[in-house]
């Protein structure tokens, strides 16, 4: 893939999972550089229609919120609201830690922490994950006080669209992007089942369940939404009643950037032209 926005590889150390943001255990981090790629790439798809932004994103299989919180301190002033939503109870935890590290007190309880691991340990790696926590919060100090970004999390399957229903209730989203679970380290789940691997319906197109989650999303997405889904390459990330607008394929992975079609969509998989 050729990126489009992030052209030079940057250093991205501060933002390292497990460093002063969290990760999930045992889940390889969403690299920086994509994450921040694909935000830029939905946002110009906004632009290109007139609108500025900044933007409400949200994220219904949002794990640690790991790269839902790399895009709101990368793109601080593009961001205006974060909602994520997960089937595990546990990984909210994390992310609520995560996103509230967008704001200066967040921010300072992490610190708190990463001096006291530092005090008591006087490992080289606490240093260093205290002196990035110092230049992330240079970074929000650059930023006007009550202008972060407002955040939100919730419990939900995201296949299931009564549950999106109710919680989405009057939330305007402009982008959904999501890191849907590779089968790699996470599984699909179901609120039945929700240890087990999930078996999924087969539909048309193939394995079914980003279609599910998919389905479930029309419900609460506006047509101007734009919808960005990283999953890996086995997965169809296909829906009739969406358009697909792009397609990179990164490593193992790919990215499926698309909009809701007007109308619910009629054509069985509508693969118009690139924005
Ligand atoms: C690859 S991880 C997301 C990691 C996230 N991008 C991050 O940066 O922290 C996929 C997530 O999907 C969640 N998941 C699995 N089945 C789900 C379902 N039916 N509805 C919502 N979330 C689900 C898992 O619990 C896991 O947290």
């Amino acid at each position: 893939m050729k990126y489009r926005f992030v052209r030079e590889r940057e250093n991205y150390e501060d933002y390292a999972s497990g460093r002063v943001l969290l990760g999930m255990p045992g889940n390889p981090a969403f690299p920086v550089r994509l994450a921040s790629e694909v935000f830029q790439r939905c946002a110009a798809i906004h632009r290109a229609q007139g609108r500025t932004g900044p933007f409400r994103l949200y994220d219904p299989c949002c794990g640690a919120a790991y790269h839902l919180t790399v895009i709101g301190y990368l793109h601080l002033e593009q961001v205006r609201r974060i909602v994520g939503s997960d089937i595990d109870p546990n990984v909210l935890d994390l992310a609520e830690q995560n996103l509230a590290m967008l704001s200066p007190v967040g921010l300072g309880r992490r610190m708190v922490q990463l001096t006291a691991m530092r005090d008591a340990f006087g490992k080289r790696s606490h240093a260093d994950a205290l002196a990035s926590a110092e230049r992330l919060r240079d970074r929000l100090r650059a930023w006007p006080a009550g202008q972060y970004a407002q955040v939100r999390l919730f419990l939900a399957d995201a296949t299931d669209p009564a549950a999106l229903g109710r919680a989405l209730e009057g939330e305007q989203i402009d982008i959904v992007f999501t890191d849907v679970p590779y089968g790699w380290h996470s599984e699909w789940q179901t609120v039945e089942n929700p240890d087990a691997g999930r078996e999924m319906p087969r539909t048309v197109h193939g394995t079914g369940t980003v279609w599910l989650m998919l389905e479930s999303l029309r419900g609460v997405l506006a047509e101007r939404t734009v919808v960005a889904v990283a999953a890996d390459k086995a997965q169809e990330v296909v829906h009739a009643a969406y358009q697909r607008l792009q397609r990179l394929k990164v490593g193992k992975r790919q990215v499926v950037i698309l909009r809701p079609l007007a109308h619910g969509g009629r054509t069985a998989h509508s693969r118009a032209g690139r924005v």
